[in-house]
């Protein structure tokens, strides 16, 4: 049911943690399902991610798809960042059921959701950005999951 690229990021999922201080946090939820996703991004002056982590409390598709998607944005610029797509994250995995479309979301939105409070911070906009609609880190309690 799943391809082999997503058994190895569900197996060994890349840039599994927190980030202290980063520049932006985004915490996104899965209506669908109530998976939740956290990402971490921290990004230099440049405007460079030079580091990216998560946290899921989700399925074997959504930390598959977020560690693929932290995958993609590191390295990047905020404006690259932004262009990665859970089809482009679908498609590095070379595809998902059609059922776990849905988790891969997840991803795209936590990323968003990250840029978003990075941008808030420092009270700049990112051109092509809408402040992600299901950022829940305002109503949650600080918890580990
Ligand atoms: Fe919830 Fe996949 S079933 S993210």
């Amino acid at each position: 049911m799943y391809t082999e690229k997503v058994m190895d990021h569900f197996k060994n999922p890349r840039n599994v943690g927190e980030i202290e201080n980063a520049s932006g946090v985004g915490t996104v939820g899965n209506a669908k399902c109530g998976d939740i996703m956290r990402i971490y991004l921290d990004i230099d002056e440049n405007e460079i991610i030079q580091d990216v982590k998560f946290k899921t409390f989700g399925c074997g598709a959504a930390v598959a798809t977020s560690s693929m998607a932290t995958e993609l944005v590191k390295g990047k610029t905020v404006q690259e960042a932004l262009a990665v797509t859970n089809k482009a994250v679908m498609e590095a995995l070379d595809g998902l059921p059609p059922v776990k479309v849905h988790c891969s979301l997840l991803a795209e939105e936590a990323i968003h959701a990250a840029l978003w409070d990075y941008a808030e911070k420092n009270g700049i906009k990112i051109d092509g950005l809408e402040k992600p609609k299901n950022d829940i880190s305002e109503h949650e309690e600080e918890e580990e999951y």
